[in-house]
């Protein structure tokens, strides 16, 4: 992926937080998902007032991509407003395994930061379907 392709990416994650329904922990979250064909899938974070319903923007992203019939992705960028990074939950790092496995993941803050991790570093050990086999 060039650097140009990145900066997409990163720009629809900060676009996508904005439409984020945060009204809980007012900490928005947009996520953007490249698929190999070269679409990109946003997705922010959907709160509700049980709490445990809420579906972080990574996951909204991934669910909203394989419902449209995309099935090969190969980055995703997660945008959020704090100093440190925001790196997917443990519930987002098995969705995201699942779907999409060893893709790059990068992180970004609307500060302009941003950090790179690799799938397999931030879920090392996966229980994935090869336990079936
Ligand atoms: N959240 C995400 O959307 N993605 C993450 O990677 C971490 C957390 C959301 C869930 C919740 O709406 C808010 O951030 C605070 O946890």
């Amino acid at each position: 992926m060039n650097r140009i392709d990145v900066e997409k990416l990163i720009q629809a994650a900060l676009r996508a937080r904005e439409h984020a329904h945060a009204p809980f922990s007012n900490f928005r979250v947009g996520a953007a998902l490249l698929d190999t064909s070269g679409e990109i899938i946003t997705g922010c974070n959907v709160e509700n007032a049980t709490y445990g319903l809420t579906v972080c923007a990574e996951r909204v992203a991934v669910f909203k991509a394989i419902s449209e019939g995309r099935r090969k992705f190969q980055a995703i960028a997660v945008a959020a407003d704090s100093e440190r990074f925001t790196p997917p939950c443990g519930a987002c790092r098995q969705i995201l395994w699942e779907f999409c496995g060893d893709i790059p993941v990068y992180l970004v803050n609307v500060r302009g930061g941003q950090s790179k991790f690799q799938m397999k570093d931030l879920f090392p050990a996966p229980f994935d379907s090869r336990q079936f086999s």
